[in-house]
Parts: C-alpha cells; sequence; structure tokens
C-alpha cells in the first residue's frame, strides 16, 4: 500500500511552488471535466505541469490538461488546476486532495469548485450551471473518507461540521452575478451527489438517487471539499449539467463522456466569464471566517 502523506511532504510542496512562483494566490479554483478553458483567462500566468511539482499526483483522463496555473482572474490572485484527480482513477482520497493542503499552506483562503455533473432534477437542461447548495457524499457512507485515519490537528479538527460547506454569503453574490450576466435560463442551485464511478449510473439508481434529493450528479469534488472545509477554506462551486441522466428504461439516450465534453466546451465561456465575475464577489485576504 502506499504511503500518506506527512504533514512535511504538503509543507514541501508549498515550499517548491512558493520558492518557484512570485503569485501568492488567494483563490484555488479546480476545473472540472472540460472546464479547463478557465485557465486561459488568467493574466500573468505562470504554469506549472502536474509532473514537474514534487509530490504532486499525475492525472490519467482525456479533457483533464493536468496543469497548475498561477496569475489573475479578474485581477484576484488565483491558483487554477486545469485537470483534478478523481478516486475512479486508482486515487486514494487522500491523494485527491493533496493540492487543496498544498493551496491551504500557501496562503488560499478560498476554494472554487467546479464539475461537469448529470442532471437529476427534471426542471435541468443540458448547458445549465447549478450552484452547489449541499453534497451528499456517496462514498462516504462506505467509510470513503479524505479524512479517514489519524487527525491532521494543525489541518483541522477532528469531526469537523460540514452542514455550511458552501458559503451562503457567496451563493447569495453568485445569484446577483448572474443577474447582472442577463442570461435566459436562471441559475439553478442544489445539491450534488458523489458516486465512485468511472461507470455512468444505472436507471434504478438514478431513480434512487432523485429519491434522496440529489439534484446532480457526478464522480469528484466531495472529497476536495471536506478536506477544504477541514482546513478552514471559505467554498463554493458549481456543477455545470451536460447531460440529463437516464431516467425511463423506454429511453434510447445514453450518457458518455464525449457528450460531456462537447456540453462543457458549448457552456465553458459562459462559465468562465461567471467565475471571474464572481472573483469581485470573494472578500479580501485576510477575512476569512
Ligand atoms: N453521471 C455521473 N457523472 C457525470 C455525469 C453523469 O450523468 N455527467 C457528467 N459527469
Amino acid at each position: 500500500m502506499e504511503k500518506e502523506y506527512t504533514y512535511k511532504d504538503y509543507q514541501n510542496t508549498a515550499e517548491w511552488l512558493l520558492s518557484h512562483t512570485k503569485h501568492r494566490p488567494q483563490v484555488a479554483v479546480i476545473c472540472g471535466s472540460g472546464l479547463g478553458g478557465l485557465a486561459d483567462k488568467v493574466t500573468q500566468a505562470q504554469t506549472f505541469d502536474y509532473n514537474e511539482i514534487p509530490n504532486f499526483p499525475q492525472s490519467t483522463v482525456p479533457g483533464h490538461a493536468g496543469r497548475l496555473v498561477f496569475g489573475f482572474l479578474n485581477d484576484r490572485a488565483c491558483v487554477v488546476m486545469q485537470g483534478r484527480f478523481h478516486f475512479y482513477e486508482g486515487h486514494p482520497l487522500w491523494k485527491v486532495t493533496f493540492p487543496v493542503r498544498v493551496f491551504r499552506l500557501m496562503g488560499v483562503d478560498t476554494l472554487v469548485v467546479t464539475n461537469a455533473a448529470g442532471g437529476l432534477n427534471p426542471k435541468f437542461e443540458v448547458g445549465d450551471i447549478m450552484l452547489i447548495r449541499d453534497h451528499i457524499n456517496m462514498p462516504g457512507f462506505s467509510g470513503q473518507n479524505p479524512l479517514r485515519g489519524p487527525n491532521e490537528e494543525r489541518f483541522g479538527d477532528r469531526f469537523p461540521a460540514m452542514s455550511d460547506a458552501y458559503d451562503r454569503n457567496l451563493r447569495k453574490e453568485a445569484h446577483c452575478a448572474w443577474k447582472r450576466m442577463g442570461e435566459e435560463r436562471e441559475l439553478q442551485e442544489g445539491t450534488y451527489v458523489m458516486l465512485g464511478g468511472p461507470n455512468f449510473e444505472t436507471i434504478a439508481e438514478c431513480r434512487l438517487l432523485q429519491k434522496l434529493g440529489a439534484d446532480a450528479v457526478g464522480m469528484s469534488t466531495v472529497p476536495e471539499v471536506i478536506v477544504a472545509r477541514h482546513c478552514g477554506l471559505r467554498v463554493f462551486g458549481f456543477s455545470l449539467i451536460t447531460n440529463k441522466v437516464t431516467l425511463s428504461y423506454e429511453s434510447l439516450e445514453k450518457a458518455n463522456h464525449e457528450e460531456v465534453l462537447e456540453a462543457g466546451k458549448q457552456a465553458a465561456r459562459k462559465l468562465e466569464q461567471f467565475v471571474s465575475l464572481l472573483m469581485a464577489s470573494i472578500p479580501p485576504s485576510g477575512n476569512i471566517i
């Protein structure tokens, strides 16, 4: 079995990055499948491939580039993860979430998470953006939790609360920013459920997830959010609805990764603009609750 990271490993990676860039990011943004285009909006960009960063895991999924981009989004100092790590790739959750703690040690105080997700809520259309209000940690139900094991007190408490995981003020700000964008479709808001993947869901599973109160389903995000909240980061995020899940045995529709990436591409500009706008809503450094 692979050895888990020590506090020193997180420190070493943070120090390596701090000594290789002059950027001092306040906000970290994790780009979901097909949403890496956000990194191209970063000004004064300095880029590191994951394979040149000490201790960094490697990304294996098409549509996930595997680069850290430092710079500014709408004048806010940022680090953008172009490509994330997934449980289904075979990474343990402590590895999936490694970058989050590194960002914390670098001085980041806010994490923005994005993902591609299947729409469970019948109101949702392909291309909609769902602001994440809450999540259901399905792998957590069977004990798969990134915080499992000895607690590292220097990051946070043994039993962190998750009832306020997604920042209420920033969610409010997001609705205001969305109105300013003048979009025809309303900004959706709801609960994201994470499944381990990599297969898409059966019809029975989708029906179950709907009954559980989930609005969108995906294979990521929740581990990073748990670790971010544990170490005191402010979090907010959204799902791009890339497909509607299949709920009927009569339907001939099937989810596939290409469809996910294609919908990501089409909605990418809207999303980039939205995230950029929202940068202005994040309180300045030092105002962490
Ligand atoms: N299910 C799970 N993950 C996904 C989906 C889906 O339908 N679409 C995009 N990511």
